[in-house]
């Protein structure tokens, strides 16, 4: 079943979530769902029975970090996963240089990890070496702590997060088979990978005649309930 995992970055106030979940309760199905709300909010997606995950971590795991979370706190409000290496946080937080350390951190506390990669710009043929790039500075490190089950990686091209576009599915297809190629022949790892950048009810039926996606890391789309339950029913 493919996952459908909804980032709402920061989005969305208290009383947004607690219609979100008014709509969405008794109504869809958990299993392959997982939301990735704002810190203050987690709780009240898990206590409503639904996985969540957070957006980031800290890369400490307890600490004088003013402003960061800890990992070890994040799991009290119940995240099974986390988001790590999501665009954002590599643009405005210089997170590049955390990005195999946080892994480690989530992993030894037996959260899946969510890696984003994706290039910034868009090709007319797929950025191999830019994405291998991404990929093997995330595992040099980790390699004994990696395996099928415990990470994901999601490809966003950054071009096409809240662009509305999208790339075509050849480009999408041929990526997603390097990405999984590239994992397995150098790890001998069988990673799944999630298609994220303007995932739309406009686009989930063209998405899903791709070859290859395992699921999607939605941003805008999955801030409106209705959207959610539209692309859940779709993926049954
Ligand atoms: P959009 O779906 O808003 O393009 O965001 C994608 C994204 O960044 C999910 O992590």
């Amino acid at each position: 079943m493919k996952l459908i995992c909804c980032n709402f970055k920061m989005n969305l106030l208290k009383k947004d979530i607690i219609n979100y979940l008014d709509v969405i309760n008794n109504k869809i199905k958990k299993d392959n769902l997982i939301f990735f709300p704002s810190i203050p909010y987690i709780s009240m997606f898990n206590e409503a029975g639904f996985k969540v995950g957070s957006q980031d971590i800290s890369f400490k795991e307890l600490g004088s970090i003013t402003g960061d979370t800890s990992i070890l706190q994040l799991k009290e409000l119940g995240i099974s996963y986390t988001i790590i290496g999501h665009s954002e946080r590599r643009e405005y937080f210089d997170d590049d240089k955390y990005i195999s350390n946080k892994i480690n951190l989530a992993l030894t506390n037996s959260i899946k990890v969510i890696l984003c990669i994706g290039e910034k710009i868009k090709q007319e043929k797929i950025d191999t070496e830019f994405l291998k790039k991404e990929i093997d500075e995330a595992f040099k490190n980790n390699l004994n702590l990696i395996n099928n089950n415990n990470l994901i990686i999601a490809y966003e091209p950054i071009w096409a997060i809240g662009s509305g576009e999208i790339p075509s599915n050849i480009c999408i297809e041929e990526t997603i088979f390097f990405i999984k190629k590239h994992i397995f022949d150098k790890y001998k790892i069988n990673i799944n990978v999630l298609y994220g950048g303007s995932v739309s009810l406009d686009n989930i039926d063209i998405l899903e005649s791709v070859k290859g996606i395992d699921g999607y890391l939605i941003g805008g789309c999955s801030l409106k309930p209705e959207n959610i339950l539209n692309i859940s029913s779709k993926l049954m």
